[in-house]
């Protein structure tokens, strides 16, 4: 099939490329020249897994001149959605992307199918996009369809997820819309859900608030576990063989970052709010996260004030397998040992550059010198933390490196 993908950041553009893989044509735009430059040569403006491999393998056609989208049978818009100053979701970029799109297929005769990618509201889709795309007289459902197909990607993994989904939704504004789209999925043999539009952009709130919720309540477990003398990890080896809890995502530590979880934790308390619901729970879950980051900081002050303390910090990225830093618990940590008059030494494999950005006032050191300073943070559980020597050295660890265990003091943050 003919795709157009618009927007080439991380859901666009691993999304082209998988289907590009996949055998279809793809047409992606971008309004970003820097970036459509470093596309069209080859190289990933990101770091995925696997990425530039498959850039290396596959055609697709990159541009920022959205006329090139007018032969597509599918757009699909994978536009970022990010939080305005005051919280509330910003439809800014993706309101701008649909009239592009909208003004391109303005003169369109063969029916085709917008689908959103980018996670919305639920509402928003038929509130605000389809207005949008019905603006030059073309009509719902005659001219075009709309559909809602909600990612499931995470970062460092995308590739992978998007090649082997456990699932695919379906929002769709009729059938004949939906039955489109799935052609683009055809060679999943996966359990199909197709919905209302608004039911679609709602799962894929809701998964990802059960995610942040999952990883929020085994932290509270950690928390308690750690008070009783506890290793939360077999505890939640021990609940993750039950079919109904499952294993995943029950790794209790310092709390998720990332710029999905925490946003779409937003997103939905904002639309709950506007609709006159308190989502207590959602926001409990969103204010317990901020506080998990800075256990180890509590942690780190039984061993060694912080006043003019030079603190390591092993691991900046929200993950490991990503340079991304947004919404890193590792930025809460940097924040309050400085408000406390600490120094920071960081290292991290892929995310000091991103991370610069935010606290250029920070040392970005080797990974063997983070280990000379007075005591040392590990935020992220990168591989390659497992193979330093920690021995004689102060250590407060948020991620569970067990090497770290042979440290002059070790401290887990819920074990
Ligand atoms: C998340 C979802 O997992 C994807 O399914 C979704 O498609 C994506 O958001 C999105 O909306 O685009 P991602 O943000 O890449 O993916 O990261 P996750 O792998 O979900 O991890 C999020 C955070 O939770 C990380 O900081 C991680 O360290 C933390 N985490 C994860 C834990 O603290 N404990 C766990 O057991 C698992």
């Amino acid at each position: 099939m003919k795709v157009s993908i618009i927007g080439s950041g991380y859901v666009g553009l691993v999304s082209g490329v998988c289907l590009a893989k996949l055998g279809h044509k793809v047409t992606i735009v971008d309004i970003d020249e820097d970036k459509i430059d470093m596309i069209g040569k080859g190289m990933s403006p990101i770091y995925e897994q696997g990425l530039d491999e498959l850039l290396a393998q596959v055609h697709i056609e990159i541009t920022s001149d959205y006329r090139k989208i007018s032969n597509s049978d599918i757009i699909l818009l994978c536009v970022s959605t990010p939080l305005s100053e005051e919280g509330d979701i910003s439809l800014q970029q993706v309101t701008k992307a649909t009239e592009q799109t909208t003004e391109a297929l303005k003169g369109k005769r063969k029916y085709w199918v917008v689908a959103m990618r980018s996670t919305l509201p639920p509402g928003t889709t038929e509130e605000v996009i389809i207005p949008i795309l019905e603006r030059t007289g073309k009509k719902l459902g005659r001219d075009f369809g709309v559909c809602v197909s909600p990612e499931f990607l995470r970062e460092g993994r995308a590739i992978h997820d998007f090649m082997n989904p456990d699932r695919l939704i379906v929002g769709e504004s009729d059938k004949k819309a939906g039955s489109m789209l799935l052609n683009l999925y055809s060679s999943f043999d996966v359990p199909i859900l197709r919905t209302t539009i608004k039911t679609a952009e709602m799962i894929k709130l809701a998964s990802n608030t059960f995610l942040a919720t999952k990883i929020c309540f085994i932290n509270e477990i950690g928390n308690i576990c750690k008070q009783l003398g506890i290793d939360s990890y077999v505890v939640a080896k021990g609940m993750g063989f039950d079919k109904r809890i499952g294993s995943e995502f029950l790794n209790t530590g310092i709390g998720f970052g990332g710029s999905c979880l925490p946003k779409d934790l937003k997103i939905l308390i904002v639309k709950a709010k506007k609709m006159g619901y308190e989502a207590k729970l959602l926001q409990e879950v969103a204010d317990r996260n901020e506080k998990q980051a800075l256990r180890v900081v509590e942690l780190l002050k039984n061993h060694t004030p912080l006043k003019g303390a030079v603190i390591g910090l092993l691991g900046l990225a929200f993950k490991p397998g990503t340079d991304d830093a947004r919404g890193s618990q590792a930025i809460r940590i940097v924040h309050t040992l400085l408000s406390e008059g600490a120094k920071v030494r960081a290292y991290d494999p892929a995310a000091m550059e991103n991370f610069k950005k935010l606290f250029p006032q920070i040392d970005y050191v080797s990974k063997e010198e983070v280990l000379n300073c007075n005591a040392i943070i590990i935020a992220t559980e990168w591989e390659e933390f497992k193979d330093l020597d920690y021995r004689g050295k102060v250590v407060i660890d948020g991620r569970r490196i067990l090497k770290a265990k042979e440290a002059r003091v070790y401290e887990g943050v819920c074990w």
